[in-house]
């Protein structure tokens, strides 16, 4: 970093303040049934009994042999939970809870089209499932353990299907998300190393059944140029016997799933028992820097973590009906729609389509007919919901006990709605903080122990010790009202392993910040940088702000700005791009992208559509940019570096900052001109921005 950019305001720097809000209560009725009602508890997990406290969560868990060591931080930061057992996750997940709740639903499956039937699976049902699954994937595809599947599956319950029967096998499953563009599933076909993909041919989406299976041809087009090939597709369809996609399918490349399963009809697959430190699963996610890393989680750690979260945290019992609404081509799907409740044996729901398709009230139609109580989705849901239907939850006789929030920081306006009205009064609410690489929750309140504050996650949870570091590498004090880095000082047992391959990159990303001491073998001198800004109250409760790493939270949806501005430059007009976020009322950020074209070409529509194709090619529909600014010449520092934070400011309307670093500040004023002008005749103008929205447009760019 130069001494330019060094005077640039930092996260770790600003001052926030805000109003302190209230806090709420849970009330008696939740307290008395809460699986977390002793207080106890929370000095079973205090410091001093860290990392055997952990037992506890691994306890819920049924190991063909049990550990030995509970932390082994011989060779930090890469470390290894509840070594020397051994377990199946698949095992955990079903066959476990078929003594005794054999023919209860394990998934509650909600196609979109509301005249298809809900679909119930119970555990004996999935057991079947699973279990001729697994078979083709070993005896068809000749998989085993250790191996890397692909996934690119929509919301449908031959997903979890897909995980668990992989899961058997011990074989390491990588779901993108179906959103993604084929291209972005080709990169992480490539750098997983999968031999197999599995996708679907169509699926229910605003009404309409999209095509899907075309994205699989795609995917491996890009994983090809990228130098690595598939060698079999498999495809599910959404009506079996009925192919809903207009591609061809390969001869000797694509199978039906449900025409190569008749073969393996009745096939039972022994559980293969796997070390508690084998890899579960691959999760992708974007980074400040390169491409999306994948984030490896383990079996014993990763299970039980969601296993003791969803239990304590989202008050999981075996006879609740829990619906998380986020998709499972997420961490938050695969740890709290999959893997946590189905350890738990309770009924999890899956909801094939958007929340408000065909209207408001979709979502309260499902709770009632299901009798979901404990809901779970994320801010840009509530706010959707509520601006679209204010007075919806209302008309409908569904009762939540729980509700969670995710992703994203809520506004306690919002956070007011979604307790008064969703809610009803009745429920407790969880913010809970975390992501990718963190397997569950890091930050949040136990619901019935401690009282919930909108918007603020609340303290770190059972045996997880947060911390606010400034960039020097000082505790930011509780209650000085000053922001700073997120930090965990301590290693949990949902951690990621590492960056799949890339191992450097790991310590680099997560660990290079703050550790006190490289040769060191004490965890203590290797706390975790989350890459979150954040601000901690008086009471000991986190504020998130939001990233401090020029990554865009879109609807709790990361994206990098490396991703968004390579994807621009594969339009041959394109000589530099510049991705910036802005301030909306819906989805928290969106994105703008920032233009500037190669000598002898002009700007034109043409051009700017061009780079929301690509981005949405290369990346998918969710990271299109509103806006696609083609201007003469981006600001520069002298070191010829994009300041982001000074376009930043011009889409946000907010000031600038400091131009005097600037080697053109000259052209500054143009684009603001152009920019505004645009806007403001389109009456594209974002809300009026709070101090800590304005400290973060500022900071933006800074990371790099
Ligand atoms: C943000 C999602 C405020 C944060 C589970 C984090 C949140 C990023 C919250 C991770 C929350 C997540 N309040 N911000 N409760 N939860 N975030 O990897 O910036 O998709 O770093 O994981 O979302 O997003 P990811």
């Amino acid at each position: 970093m130069s001494t330019e950019e060094e005077q640039q305001v930092s996260e770790a720097q600003i001052a926030v303040h805000w109003r302190e809000e209230e806090f709420y209560y849970p009330p008696a009725k939740f307290i008395g049934q809460a699986n977390a009602s002793d207080p106890a508890i929370l000095d079973r997990f205090s410091e001093e009994n860290f990392p055997e406290c952990f037992k506890e969560f691994a306890d819920l868990l049924s190991w063909d042999h049990y550990w030995h060591t509970t932390l082994d931080s011989s060779n930090p930061p890469f470390w290894k939970w509840f070594v020397g057992g051994k377990l199946n996750a698949s095992y955990n997940c079903i066959d476990r809870h078929l003594e005794k709740n054999r023919n209860k639903s394990a998934i509650l499956w909600a196609p979109e089209p509301e005249n298809e039937e809900i679909k119930s699976i119970t555990y004996q049902e999935l057991y079947h499932q699973v279990n001729e699954f697994a078979a083709l994937l070993r005896d068809f595809c000749g998989l085993k353990a250790g191996d890397r599947v692909t996934f690119h599956m929509p919301m449908v319950p031959e997903l979890p299907v897909s995980m668990l029967a992989c899961a058997r096998l011990g074989v390491i499953h990588s779901e993108v998300f179906a959103g993604f563009s084929g291209a972005s599933c080709g990169g992480r076909i490539a750098d997983s190393g999968s031999h197999v993909l599995v996708t679907m041919d169509s699926y229910y989406r605003s009404g309409e059944l999209v095509d899907h299976k075309v994205k699989a041809d795609e995917a491996i087009a890009t994983a090809h140029e990228l130098g690595f090939d598939i060698a079999k597709v498999l495809v599910w369809r959404r009506y079996p016997g009925k192919y809903g996609s207009k591609t061809p399918m390969v001869e000797g490349r694509d199978f039906f799933v449900d025409e190569v399963l008749k073969d393996f009809k009745g096939k039972i697959v022994s559980p293969v028992s796997m070390p508690a430190e084998a890899p579960l699963f691959l999760m992708y996610t974007s980074g400040s820097t390169g491409k999306p890393k994948g984030c490896q989680h383990s079996t014993g750690g990763y299970l039980s973590y969601v296993a003791g979260t969803s239990k304590y945290y989202q008050d999981i019992h075996p006879e609740d009906t829990y619906w998380c609404m986020a998709d499972i081509g997420w961490i938050t799907g695969h740890s709290y729609i999959v893997y946590g409740p189905l350890a738990l044996g309770t009924t999890t729901v899956i909801y094939e389509g958007v929340p408000t398709y065909p209207d408001a009230g979709r979502a309260w139609r499902i709770a009632e007919r299901l009798g979901v109580n404990i809901f779970h989705t994320a801010p840009t849901t509530i706010r959707m919901l509520r601006k679209l239907g204010p007075d919806e939850p209302a008309k409908h006789n569904y009762h939540f006990k729980h509700m969670t929030t995710v992703g994203e920081p809520i506004e306690p306006e919002v956070w007011r709605w979604y307790h008064d009205v969703v809610g009803k009064n009745e429920a407790v609410i969880v913010d809970t903080w975390w992501q990718t690489e963190n397997g569950g929750f890091l930050g949040s309140t136990l619901p019935g122990l401690q009282p919930m504050k909108p918007g603020s996650c609340g303290p770190g949870v059972l045996g997880v010790f947060p911390v606010i570091m400034d960039e020097d590498g000082n505790e930011v004090e509780a209650g000085s009202g000053r922001a700073g880095n997120m930090c965990i000082r301590n290693p949990w047992p949902g951690i990621l392993q590492t960056i799949y391959g890339q191992p450097e990159r790991f310590v680099q990303v997560y660990y290079e910040k703050y550790c006190k001491d490289r040769n060191s073998k004490d965890w203590r001198d290797w706390p975790y940088f989350a890459g979150d800004g954040a601000v901690k109250a008086a009471d000991g409760y986190f504020r998130i702000l939001g990233r401090v790493d020029d990554v865009i939270n879109v609807a709790g949806h990361r994206l990098g700005t490396k991703e968004l501005e390579s994807a621009s430059l594969t339009v041959p007009e394109i000589a530099e791009a510049a991705a910036v976020p802005v301030v909306d009322e819906l989805r928290g950020r969106i994105v703008e992208m920032y233009v500037s074209l190669k000598p002898g070409f002009q700007p034109s529509k043409e051009i700017s559509d061009k780079v929301t194709k690509a981005i949405e090619t290369e990346i998918g529909k969710i990271a299109r940019p509103k806006n696609v600014w083609i201007v003469q010449d981006m600001p520069k520092t002298r070191s010829g570096k994009i300041m982001r934070r000074v376009i930043a400011g011009i889409s946000n309307f907010t000031d600038a900052g400091d131009l005097t670093t600037l080697a053109n500040a000259e052209v500054v004023e143009g684009i603001r001109h152009h920019v505004q002008s645009e806007k403001l005749a389109k009456g594209d103008v974002p809300r009026e921005l709070s101090p800590a929205e304005i400290d973060e447009i500022k900071a933006f760019g800074s990371a790099e």
